[in-house]
């Protein structure tokens, strides 16, 4: 079908209109995900489409699932833009990766758990999700994406329903940046990880209300900021962490132990592991600092310092123990207290809830110094800008808790 040459005049006319426009960044509410944690696994997983779910990954580069028929394919040439954001990043244990591109773009998915991975087409592919005023849910949209399209194999190890994994570092095709293309919204998202119920993920900046509403507010408004850093080789986050304290009593390190490997953020481990320079030194500040050796028991692995739970109890305050905190620029610090430092591995028991990293020398700067991981995230709202390269963190009120948010929609 022929369609009528537009005139110069209604050329013009709409051209005006674009200009108009206000900027595409206010111009969209944000995007919802909510988030649940796997027991099992301790991964964070979030709903796509019906039934389907992905794990996320903080330091994931793509947006991958099993393929499907609904996928349609993306014919992308070796030069394309999404090429190019396909490839830059190879994981180290993906041989296959990193082969030059002939005729048509191939993308490698990782398994962040088993390290496995694939040669994979790429597909167009939506997300079906609610945008919210930070309060409530307010309306379905789908979220056009670019996706690797996967063999079922590299789903191993992850949990049962789990068909993909939504990469959420600042690369072009993970879910950040995508949200941000196709809803017109910032490229900024806040994570509120939840122990247990639903927590939620939200794409485009925004507020973020936690019942009980009345109470506290907007919880964006109690960010405290500290940059956000990347390193060419790896998607990974990393924040400049100057110290680590026990009860504000900094723990000594030899010099540079935390700068030459950095610390990084990582959904991909249940409990902060620490290199074993790093470990030792704070594990015996922590000891140090409690002084319960009444309350000691055997060590339950892969924690070392565990305690009868009984005896630390605090009726006011969770555990009585001291707090770890990342010390930070600018005088900030982003502090652990009992409930992101103990974990209850039974009823009888609780454990420091860091854990030596395996397989690393002590000072090795090709390791990461500390890698934050899930059970210290919990409870915290977290907002990456990727726009200023900036972390806001914040720990949600006791109060509450990041399974609080009101998912009933506004009518
Ligand atoms: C990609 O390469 C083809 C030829 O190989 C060329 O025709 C095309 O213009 C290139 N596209 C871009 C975006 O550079
Ligand atoms: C949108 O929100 C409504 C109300 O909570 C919910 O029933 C629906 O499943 C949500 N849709 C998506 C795709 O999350
Ligand atoms: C949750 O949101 C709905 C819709 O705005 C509202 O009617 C309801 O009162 C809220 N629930 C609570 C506990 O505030």
């Amino acid at each position: 079908m022929e369609m009528p040459r537009p005139t110069p005049l209604i050329l013009l006319a709409t051209s005006l209109l674009v200009l108009a426009l206000p900027e595409p960044a206010s111009c969209a509410y944000p995007v919802l995900i909510p988030v649940a944690k796997d027991p099992a696994t301790s991964l964070y997983t979030i709903p796509t489409r019906d039934g389907h779910n992905h794990v996320i990954d903080l330091a994931g580069p793509l947006l991958w699932s099993t393929c499907a028929s609904d996928h349609l394919p993306a014919a992308f040439s070796c030069n394309a833009t999404e090429c190019r954001h396909a490839n830059a990043y190879r994981a180290p244990s993906c041989r296959i990766a990193g082969q030059p591109c002939k005729k048509q773009c191939k993308a490698y998915p990782y398994n962040p758990i088993t390290g496995q991975c694939a040669a994979a087409n790429l597909v167009h592919t939506r997300f079906i999700v609610n945008t919210t005023d930070g309060k409530n849910p307010l309306q379905q949209v789908s979220v056009r994406a670019v996706a690797a399209c996967a063999p079922r194999n590299i789903l191993a190890s992850l949990p049962r329903d789990i068909t993909g994994v939504a990469g959420l570092s600042a690369s072009g095709l993970a879910l950040p940046a995508q949200v941000a293309a196709s809803h017109r919204v910032s490229r900024k998202f806040m994570l509120c990880l939840p122990r247990r119920g639903e927590g939620v993920a939200i794409f485009g900046g925004g507020a973020l209300f936690l019942l009980p509403e009345s109470s506290m507010g907007d919880l964006t408004t109690t960010l405290a900021f500290t940059p956000l850093r990347s390193r060419k080789d790896n998607p990974l986050y990393y924040i400049p962490v100057q110290g680590i304290a026990v009860n504000q009593v900094q723990v000594p390190f030899p010099a540079n132990a935390l700068t030459a490997g950095g610390v990084v953020l990582c959904t991909r481990v249940a409990y902060t592991a620490l290199r074993s320079d790093v470990y030792r030194p704070v594990v015996d500040a922590f000891d140090r600092a409690l002084a319960r050796n009444d309350a000691k028991v055997p060590a339950v692995a892969p924690f070392e310092l565990c305690y009868r739970s009984s005896m630390l109890r605090n009726r006011l305050l969770g555990y009585a123990v001291p707090d770890i905190a990342l010390v930070l620029e600018g005088g900030k610090s982003w502090t652990f207290v009992s409930s992101n430092s103990m974990v209850d591995v039974n009823s009888q028991t609780a454990c420091l809830a860091f854990v030596e990293m395996k397989g690393v020398k002590a000072g090795d700067p090709s390791a990461a110094a500390a890698v934050v991981g899930g059970f210290q995230m919990e409870n915290h709202l977290l907002q990456f800008n990727l726009e200023k390269q900036q972390l806001g963190f914040a720990k949600v009120p006791f109060s509450s808790a990041c399974s609080n948010f009101n998912f009933t929609k506004t009518q």
